[in-house]
């Protein structure tokens, strides 16, 4: 699938995929996973990199004390993630667009913790974005991305993204500001939570068909048998970088 699915009208078939205002795998379990090596408890400020449609956030916000500002590039996202959010957490969120080429809109050294989920594999300039949020971040402030890599470098022919390697993503991130930087394999969980949307997608097979198209249906299923496949020949990894700004 392409950047131009991220369109109002492909919401329902976001939810149907992934669950309730997320366009990311594994539901509460991979966000869940995400953190699971960290303390959360004692973090204030976050920012959430490439919200979408304000799901993870709307999560920890409810688990955890902290207030999260989200950015998108997306207009449509920041309102529709606005006018979602549960009421009793909407004081602790806020939800903005950023133009790549110009500012975040927030303020710099203020925030605990960046964290982004399946973002940065979208990202054509790496580099340039993960220098501002290392500005964003305090001095002791922690980065975690959830995201792919590959056993090489390449050019992804769809899009024209940088498949990034362990290396090459370690640079990217050294070169932004980042330090003590860490990758785990999570391609085993991955793997589930991609049986388990193979799983679900055919219990919906109906509903996706009948308002998406049996094309969309092929698609996606193409799309998830090709990157199981992938994770089990270890031609794709599914990882969680920590990096801190220190
Ligand atoms: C796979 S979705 C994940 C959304 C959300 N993190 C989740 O897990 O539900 C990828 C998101 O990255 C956003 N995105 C792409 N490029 C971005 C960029 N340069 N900065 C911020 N967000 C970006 C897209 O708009 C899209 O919402």
């Amino acid at each position: 699938m392409t950047d131009n699915i991220y369109q109002p009208a492909n919401v329902a078939l976001f939810e149907a995929i992934y669950g309730k205002n997320l366009i990311s795998l594994g539901g509460v379990a991979a966000i869940d996973n995400m953190f699971s090596d960290i303390d959360l408890n004692k973090i204030k400020k976050v920012v959430d990199i490439g919200f979408g449609l304000g799901g993870v956030a709307f999560y920890l916000a409810e688990k955890y004390l902290f207030e999260i500002s989200g950015i998108e590039i997306h207009p449509w996202m920041a309102e529709y993630a606005t006018s979602h959010a549960p009421t009793k957490i909407v004081h602790k969120l806020q939800f903005m667009v950023y133009n790549q080429a110009g500012e975040i809109p927030l303020p710099l050294t203020e925030f605990d913790l960046a964290y982004s989920k399946g973002v940065f594999n979208h990202v054509q300039n790496k580099e340039k974005l993960l220098g501002k949020i290392h500005q964003l971040l305090k001095p002791q402030g922690l980065l975690v991305i959830a995201d792919w890599i590959y056993p090489e470098v390449s050019i992804a022919d769809e899009n024209g993204l940088i498949h990034e390697t362990k290396s090459s993503y370690e640079a990217v991130l050294n070169k932004a500001g980042f330090q003590n930087i860490e990758f785990r394999n999570d391609s085993e969980q991955f793997s589930i939570y991609v049986k388990d949307l193979l799983h679900n997608i055919t219990i919906r097979q109906k509903y996706i068909e009948d308002n998406f198209g049996t094309t969309i249906f092929s698609t996606i299923k193409n799309d998830h048998q090709k990157l199981l496949s992938e994770l089990q020949k270890k031609q794709k990894f599914a990882i969680g970088i920590t990096a801190k700004n220190y």
